[in-house]
C-alpha cells in the first residue's frame, strides 16, 4: 500500500494486525492505535510537541528501576490506574472498595504476629490498628493474609530512602480463627508523591499539586475471595477530595482516633499522644474462572 495519508493511514495500520493469532492483542493494539491516532488529528499534533512526548517517555524509562516506577506514577497521575480498577472491580453491595496499588508495594515483606509493632522504627505518632476480615454474610475470613504498607510521618516510605537496608512500616499479618488482626504501626500522614522525575515536571507544568491524602495501604487475600487491594484513608486530610492519583472512595475514608497521653485503650504501653484505627475489611467471593 501506497500514497497512504493522513485519513488512510489508520486503517493501515490496523490492517497489519490481520495476521495477529490473538485476539484479545489484536483488540487492544487496533483500539490503541485508532485513539492514538484520533488524538494526533484532533489536537492537529506538531512535530515538535511529538518529539517532546517522546522525551518525556524515554526520561520516565530512564528513571524507572526496581525501586522507582515512574510509568505506574505517569498511569496513576493521569487517572488510568483507577479508571482500570474501577472497571475491574464492580462490587458486591457490602464489599470493600478497591483503589490503586501505588508503586511502594514490596514483595515478600516481613511477616508480624498478631499485634506486633512493624513500624520498625520509622518516625512518627504511635498508631493502633485493630480490623476484620468478614465475608458478604459476615463470616469471619480466618487465615487470610493481610499485606500492610506505609509512608512514615516525614511522607517516605521505606523504598524511599536509600540510607535503609531493612524494611520499615510494612509487613505481612494473619487473621486468626475470629477473621480478626491487629497490629501496631505510626500515624499516616499526606505525602506528595515524588516529583523529581518528568510526572513531577508534567504536574508543575500543569499547575497539579503532587499530594495524595494520608492513608495505609492493605492487600488482603485469602482462598475462594477476590483479593482486595486497597487503602484506609485518615478522615479529615486536606486532600481527601483533591488525590492526585483519584484514588479516594468515601467508604475507605476512616477516623483515626487520637488519644492524649496517659488515656485510652493502650495508656499503659505508650508514654504520649497516640491513635487508635478500627476497621473492617469485607471480600467478595472470587469470580468464577
Ligand atoms: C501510594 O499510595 O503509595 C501511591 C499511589 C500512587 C502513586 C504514588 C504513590
Ligand atoms: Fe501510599
Amino acid at each position: 500500500m501506497r500514497n497512504i495519508d493522513e485519513h488512510t493511514i489508520t486503517d493501515a495500520v490496523i490492517a497489519r494486525f490481520d495476521g495477529c493469532a490473538d485476539a484479545r492483542l489484536k483488540e487492544l493494539l487496533s483500539a490503541l492505535v485508532r485513539h492514538l491516532h484520533d488524538f494526533a488529528r484532533e489536537t492537529k499534533l506538531t512535530e515538535a510537541e511529538w518529539k517532546r512526548g517522546i522525551d518525556f517517555l524515554t526520561a520516565t524509562g530512564h528513571i524507572t528501576d526496581a525501586k522507582r516506577q515512574e510509568f505506574i506514577l505517569l498511569s496513576d497521575t493521569l487517572g488510568l490506574s483507577m479508571l482500570t480498577v474501577a472497571q475491574n472491580h464492580r462490587l458486591a453491595p457490602g464489599a470493600t472498595e478497591a483503589t490503586v496499588f501505588g508503586p511502594f508495594h514490596v514483595e515478600d515483606a516481613p511477616n508480624f504476629d498478631a499485634g506486633a509493632d512493624l513500624s520498625g522504627g520509622a518516625p512518627g505518632e504511635p498508631l493502633f490498628v485493630s480490623a476484620s476480615v468478614t465475608a458478604l454474610d459476615g463470616t469471619p475470613v480466618a487465615g487470610a493474609t493481610i499485606d500492610v504498607w506505609q509512608s512514615d510521618e516525614d511522607g517516605y516510605y521505606d523504598v524511599q530512602r536509600p540510607e535503609l537496608d531493612s524494611p520499615r512500616a510494612r509487613g505481612v499479618l494473619r487473621s486468626d480463627a475470629s477473621g480478626s488482626f491487629a497490629f501496631r504501626s505510626i500515624l499516616p500522614v499526606a505525602y506528595p508523591i515524588p516529583t523529581d522525575g518528568p510526572v513531577g515536571q508534567m504536574l508543575v507544568a500543569t499547575g497539579r499539586h503532587p499530594w495524595r491524602p494520608a492513608h495505609v495501604h492493605f492487600m488482603i487475600r485469602a482462598p475462594g475471595y477476590e483479593t482486595l487491594v486497597t487503602h484506609v484513608f485518615r478522615a479529615g486530610d486536606p486532600y481527601l477530595d483533591s488525590d492526585v492519583v483519584f484514588g479516594v472512595r468515601s467508604s475507605l475514608v476512616a477516623d483515626f482516633v487520637a488519644h492524649p497521653a496517659g488515656s485510652g485503650p493502650q495508656r499503659d504501653r505508650v508514654a504520649g499522644r497516640y491513635h487508635t484505627l478500627d476497621h473492617a475489611f469485607v471480600l467478595q467471593p472470587a469470580a468464577p474462572a
